[in-house]
C-alpha cells in the first residue's frame, strides 16, 4: 500500500429523527456534503488539517472526526498515523448532521485507505465516538444514513442493528434559520418521562411511516409525519416553526418537522415543483421576521459517502 496514496470522499448531510423516530430513523440527502481527504502520516496518531473557516478543534480527542479516527486506530494497531483534511460545507450546529458527516466521512475514508478491513457496523461504532464528542451521547440516526445512504432504521445501538428501508422518490426542502441550537442543549430540555397515550401515538406513527415508505404510500407517509413527544418541546427554540410547517403543508408538502435537533426544518414532497413552492413559503416566513436563512431543495441520497478521488 503506497504511503503517498490519498482518498477523497463526499460525506452527505443527514436528517435525523424523520419527525416521529427520535434517535431511530434518519435519511441522507444529496446536498449539502462535506469534502474530506485522508492519507497516511509519519506523525503518530491523528493529524487534523482544517480547510474551512469553522476553526474546529485540532486536538483529535476534541474533534468529532479525530475522535472517530482514534477509535478506529485502536483496532488497527499496524497503522502509525493518519492525516485528515476537512473542508466542511455543512455548517456545525445546523441540525443536518454536520458532526456525523465529519465522523462518518473520516472513518469511511480511512477504511478505504486501509483496504476495507472494517464492516459498515464497525464504522458506525467508531463514528459514534465523534457524536459523543459533539453532543455527549452516542446516537446513530445521522451516522447510519450517512454511511449506508437512503433511509435507515436504527433498531438498537447496543448491540447495533441497522436496517436499510426502501423509500419512494421524495424531494426534500430544508431551511436553516441562522441561529445555533446545540444538540446537547436540545436534548437536555426533553422530558424524561412520557405518557402511555403519547407513546401509543408515537409508535403508531413510526410503524405507519416505515410501512408507508416500504409500500410507497405517500398519503400514509404524510399522515405518519407527526411527533407528539419531541417537537412540542423543541419547536419553541425555532422562530417561525409553526408558520413554516403550516404553510409548507398548505403548499402541498407531505409533511415534515425539525431536522435532527434543529434549528433546520425539513419538508418532504412528492415532486420537485412542490418542493420549490415549499422553499418559497420558507423564504417568505423568514423574510417577514427578518431572520437570515439558507434553503436547499434536494433529494434522498441513496449511496451515502462516495469516493471522489483515490
Ligand atoms: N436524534 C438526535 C436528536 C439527532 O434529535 O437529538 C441529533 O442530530
Amino acid at each position: 500500500m503506497s504511503q503517498q496514496r490519498s482518498i477523497t470522499i463526499h460525506a452527505p448531510a443527514t436528517v435525523a429523527n424523520m419527525v416521529c423516530g427520535f434517535d431511530v430513523l434518519g435519511f441522507a440527502v444529496n446536498d449539502p456534503y462535506d469534502i474530506m481527504k485522508i492519507r497516511f502520516s509519519d506523525r503518530p496518531g491523528v493529524t487534523i488539517v482544517n480547510e474551512d473557516a469553522y476553526n474546529l478543534p485540532l486536538e483529535p480527542e476534541k474533534n468529532v472526526a479525530g475522535a472517530a479516527l482514534l477509535a478506529l486506530l485502536e483496532e488497527a494497531p499496524d497503522v502509525k498515523g493518519l492525516e485528515i483534511t476537512i473542508n466542511k460545507q455543512i455548517k456545525p450546529g445546523s441540525g443536518v448532521g454536520s458532526s456525523a458527516a465529519s465522523a462518518a466521512g473520516a472513518v469511511v475514508a480511512a477504511n478505504i485507505l486501509l483496504g476495507h478491513p472494517f464492516s459498515k457496523p464497525d464504522l458506525v461504532r467508531f463514528a459514534m465516538n465523534g457524536e459523543k464528542v459533539a453532543s455527549g451521547v452516542k446516537h446513530a440516526d445521522n451516522i447510519a444514513p450517512c454511511i449506508y445512504g437512503g433511509v435507515t432504521l436504527i433498531r438498537s445501538i447496543f448491540p447495533l442493528d441497522i436496517i436499510q428501508l426502501n423509500a419512494p422518490p421524495l424531494f426534500v426542502t430544508i431551511v436553516h434559520p441562522q441561529i445555533e441550537v446545540r444538540t446537547a442543549d436540545a436534548r437536555s430540555i426533553l422530558k424524561q418521562q412520557i405518557l402511555l397515550k403519547d407513546a401509543i401515538k408515537q409508535w403508531g406513527n413510526i410503524a405507519g411511516l416505515v410501512a408507508g415508505l416500504q409500500q410507497q404510500d405517500y398519503e400514509l407517509i404524510g399522515r405518519s409525519l407527526e411527533d407528539v413527544l419531541i417537537e412540542p418541546v423543541r419547536s419553541i427554540l425555532i422562530p417561525g416553526f409553526d408558520q413554516v410547517k403550516k404553510r409548507s403543508r398548505d403548499a402541498g408538502a407531505l409533511g415534515g418537522g425539525i431536522s435532527g435537533s434543529g434549528p433546520s426544518i425539513f419538508m418532504l414532497s412528492r415532486d420537485e415543483a412542490t418542493a420549490k413552492k415549499v422553499e418559497q413559503e420558507m423564504h417568505s416566513v423568514y423574510d417577514a421576521i427578518n431572520l437570515e436563512h439558507h434553503t436547499y431543495v434536494t433529494t434522498i441520497n441513496s449511496n451515502g459517502i462516495t469516493i471522489t478521488e483515490q
